[in-house]
């Protein structure tokens, strides 16, 4: 039996860089998750029929909302939901399923890399058809749909066991709890030569990965020890627990520090890896060496051509606005195209649809490839698996001759963390009204060669994106940009990204911070942080 239940809309439905984030208790609010489903529902067509992916990332409050997508899934019409064994699938895994199964789209429950439990966080997402997250013209029709919602439809029936494998006809609608892993595992078989991999880590090739009690585990677990033969160990915290075993599973030096120090110390493994709550994140740290991410997406992008699922090359690179510049110079050397996008992971489905990029990136930790519309943490640790058993060098070694070759893009980003959203909002209104007095200004030994508001001209749709971040480029190939975050959940986030390029090999080994200390200064002197924020340093320096 369907209901229509009388509804009241919320204020504050607005879906950020990925769907709708907010803490436990207000999702738990009465009909809040049912409003935002049914207005995602409400701003699709031609559903009627047609399967519905449905999984989250294991994370508190996951199974509750799961059995209330599949109830108004049935009542809205949907013919079929696939859902993950235990409410279960990584982010890249349900994207891949929304496409294998051709299915109309995805609900993804998640707040990827921030902490879960009663009082932290929870999300949920709407992946389209070619499974990737909902362009802004889906986002925004949900979000006009929030504000004047008076009601929903949901089937009356007793909740799915979601622990048990199988498939079942419940009003009317198919409902499928699937394996979560099995699909993702083949295509990762697929793409990678899990035989040289195997090879190499029988000859004691020693890898530590660290799933942070997040989603990754069982993926990490069937395939690099199960498929390819690394220790029983080699996987840790590979069981993902509701609060995520109280860490924070964001996969940076900072949530990750005692993996770095492992990695930095006598008897490192070769190969440290980690990946975030939802599991589209990834670290990579070798024996005495972190892999920036930007710096990860230019060698993935330099040496994808050794991995099977890449052999006849690469159509082209895509990168978010603040990643370092590094991948442009790989693009260029292997004369393919180059793509910046605004931050999100949404803004790469097109380029990677029209054939245009094959893999893409951010600074954020998120590599990816035309294999899924999401971005993929296990993936990024399974190209770099392939290209060290192909290239048999360590990852220190690859980074410094790419380095050598292309030259090192210095780079961090700053973020203060909860700053009041007032301030944060005048200090970039600040900044706006000087860009245009910037170019030419010289700060100590730097000239500002240019400023602007970033905009995005989508060259697949025409859509312009405004407004994606406040670029300051010096001379020289150096940047600083400024944005705010759209994914946090209290007060405001600053981010600040700082860059420098250096050709020079012979100063390719300064410590990142100090090498950017300059700059650091001028952002200070640009936006006024400490002032404005009234903070004295970042909260998270990455
Ligand atoms: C952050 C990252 C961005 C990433 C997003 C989702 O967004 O900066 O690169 O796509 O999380 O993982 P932000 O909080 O900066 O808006
Ligand atoms: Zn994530």
């Amino acid at each position: 039996m369907n209901k229509t239940v009388p509804t009241k809309p919320y204020a504050d439905q607005k879906p950020g860089t990925s769907g709708l984030r907010k803490k436990v208790p207000v999702f738990q609010q009465e009909n809040y998750a049912e409003n935002f489903i049914q207005s995602i529902f409400d701003s699709l067509e031609g559903y009627q029929g047609k399967c519905l992916v449905i999984g989250g990332d294991g994370r508190y409050y996951n199974r509750e909302v799961i059995q209330k997508a599949i109830k108004m899934a049935a009542a809205n019409g949907f013919g079929k939901v696939m859902v993950g064994k235990g409410g279960i699938l990584s982010t890249p895994a349900a994207s891949h399923i929304i496409r294998k199964y051709k299915a109309f789209g995805g609900i993804i429950l998640s707040a990827s890399h921030n902490p879960g439990g009663p009082t932290e966080d929870f999300g949920i997402k709407y992946n389209i058809g070619n499974g990737g997250p909902a362009p802004e013209k889906i986002t925004d029709a949900i979000y006009a749909r929030t504000k004047t919602i008076d009601a929903y439809k949901i089937a009356d029936f007793a909740d799915i066991n979601l622990d048990t494998i199988g498939k079942q006809t419940v009003a009317g609608m198919v409902i499928s709890v699937i394996d979560p892993v099995e699909d993702y595992a083949a295509l990762m078989e697929e793409l990678f030569d899990f035989g040289a991999i195997r090879n190499m880590i029988s000859l004691g090739f020693r890898i530590a990965f660290d799933a942070m009690s997040a989603v990754t585990g069982p993926y990490a677990k069937e395939i690099l020890e199960n498929r390819l033969g690394a220790p029983n160990g080699s996987v840790r915290n590979f069981l993902p627990l509701p609060d995520f075993g109280g860490h924070h599973p964001d996969p940076n030096l900072v949530y990750c520090k005692e993996l770095y120090d492992e990695m930095m110390g006598d008897d490192a493994p070769d190969f440290g890896a980690a990946s975030d709550g939802d599991g589209d994140r990834n670290l990579i740290i070798g024996k005495d060496m972190f892999v920036t991410p930007s710096d990860s997406l230019a060698i993935l992008a330099a040496n994808a051509n050794l991995a099977p699922g890449y052999s006849a090359g690469i159509a082209g690179i895509a990168r978010s606005m603040p990643t370092s510049g590094a991948a442009d110079r790989v693009a260029e050397k292997l004369g393919v195209g180059m793509y910046e996008t605004p931050t999100g992971w949404k803004f790469f489905g097109n380029l990677l649809d029209a054939g245009l990029a094959t893999i893409c990136g951010e600074e954020s930790a998120g590599t990816g490839s035309n294999h899924v519309r999401e971005k993929d943490g296990l993936w990024a640790v399974l190209l770099w698996l392939n290209i060290l058993a192909v290239r048999g060098e360590s990852v220190a070694d690859i980074v410094r001759q790419h380095w050598a070759a292309y030259g090192r893009n210095y780079y961090s980003r700053h973020d203060y963390e909860g700053v009041d959203s007032d301030a944060a909002n005048g200090l970039v209104t600040a900044l706006r009204a000087k860009l245009p007095t910037l170019a030419g200004t010289q700060f100590g030994a730097l000239t500002v060669a240019s400023a602007d508001d970033f905009a995005y001209h989508d060259p697949v749709d025409k859509s312009v994106s405004m407004n994606q971040g406040i670029r300051v480029l010096f001379e020289g190939g150096s940047r600083v940009v400024f944005r705010l975050s759209g994914t946090g959940t209290s007060g405001a986030t600053l981010r600040v990204y700082i860059e420098r390029y250096e050709p020079d090999p012979g100063r390719h080994g300064l410590d990142t911070q100090e090498a950017l200390a300059d700059l650091i200064a001028v952002a200070e002197e640009i936006a006024d942080i400490k002032a404005r924020t009234g903070r004295d340093a970042p909260s998270v320096i990455t």
